[in-house]
């Protein structure tokens, strides 16, 4: 069975993207994978986080987590921190890794925009923990949306160097499973940026925990053109708001984009929208009850991420151990 690593931060409520693009895989995974499930903090304080709000959001991810479905009978899930294998794995990854490798990767350009200089260098960084974070594992297979192909790539780098330079066979090469339906769901408010938790905007995403009434507005109010639905799927090239929309929907809805055409072709947004609302409210109002009723009990929720950490530790330990070894230490 080959092992799986996933992290998701627990830097705000999990967004439909990350639904989409990672959760729902996470759980059908479940059923012929060894999986490794992550509430990658370290991750999270590379941009500030309250810490107060940090400590609850990683309870209220786990609830999420759990009421989406992930079983941690036979599954692993706990946070980063817990573990500190992550954070000896990443240093040396961070001395394996070059300068020129992260000054390519977009996820930096993008958060950290024109102002560069203020950014924090774990945000920099940033690659090569997620790296240590699935090798600490010897993880094989890690499934993510599309936006994070590219630390893929670098981790099978890094895996590559630290092998070559210390003349070992070591760490093995990563495969991402990258979703073929909505692997990168858009805002709601700008089609050409990726629906975030961290967008500033509330009203650019939505979230699992979300009522029918907040999920309705939000998507009543999201930026459309003045267009109709399109016969053919070409017919949304150069509309990513409409795209956008019919593309959620044909995830949620598990049919493909020619058959929502099929069945919605010449309406106007105003009812597609609210076509699209009932099939959201359908896939999150179950998972956003089950959350409230999970995280009435904060006990159980932090002794379930105690129990994760134990078991993250039993086998990421000894390959850890094994690295620093493999370096000199
Ligand atoms: P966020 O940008 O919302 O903070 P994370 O960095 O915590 O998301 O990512 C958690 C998982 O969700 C990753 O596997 C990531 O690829 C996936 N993901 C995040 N945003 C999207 C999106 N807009 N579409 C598809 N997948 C996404
Ligand atoms: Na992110």
């Amino acid at each position: 069975m080959q092992r799986i690593f996933s992290g998701i931060q627990p830097s705000g409520i999990p967004q439909l993207g990350n639904y989409l693009g990672a959760i729902r895989n996470w759980v059908s995974l479940q059923a012929d994978h060894e999986c490794v499930f992550c509430l990658v903090d370290m991750h999270a304080i590379t941009t500030w986080q309250a810490p107060d709000k940090l400590r609850n959001q990683t309870l209220t991810q786990a609830a999420i987590l759990l009421a989406a479905g992930i079983d941690t009978d036979k599954h692993i899930l706990f946070n980063q921190s817990a573990v500190s294998a992550h954070a000896r794995l990443a240093w040396i990854f961070n001395c394996v890794t070059r300068l020129g490798w992260l000054n390519r990767m977009t996820q930096f350009k993008d958060k950290a925009g024109k102002d560069r200089e203020n950014h924090s260098a774990g945000l920099y960084v940033y690659p090569s923990l997620m790296a240590a974070d699935i090798l600490a594992y010897k993880a094989t297979r890690v499934p993510v949306g599309e936006d994070q192909k590219q630390h893929l790539e670098l981790t099978n780098d890094v895996a590559q160097k630290f092998n070559h330079d210390y003349g070992v066979e070591f760490f093995p090469q990563v495969e991402a499973l990258i979703p073929p339906a909505a692997a990168r769901v858009m805002s709601l408010r700008d089609g050409t940026k990726k629906m975030s938790k961290s967008d500033p905007s509330a009203q650019s995403r939505i979230e699992l925990t979300d009522d029918a009434d907040t999920i309705a507005l939000k998507i009543r109010r999201a930026k459309t053109d003045t267009g109709v639905l399109p016969e053919e799927a070409g017919g949304l090239a150069d509309r990513p708001e409409a795209k956008n929309l019919v593309t959620i929907y044909a995830a949620l809805a598990d049919m493909s984009v020619e058959d929502v055409l099929a069945r919605h072709q010449g309406e106007g947004f105003g009812p597609f929208k609210q076509a699209l609302t009932e099939v959201v409210v359908n896939a999150i109002a179950p998972i956003a009850l089950e959350t409230t009723r999970l995280m009435q009990d904060e006990t159980h929720l932090a002794s379930v991420l105690r129990s994760g950490a134990l078991r993250a530790q039993a086998i990421a330990e000894p390959i850890v151990t094994e690295a620093e070894k493999i370096v000199g230490f």
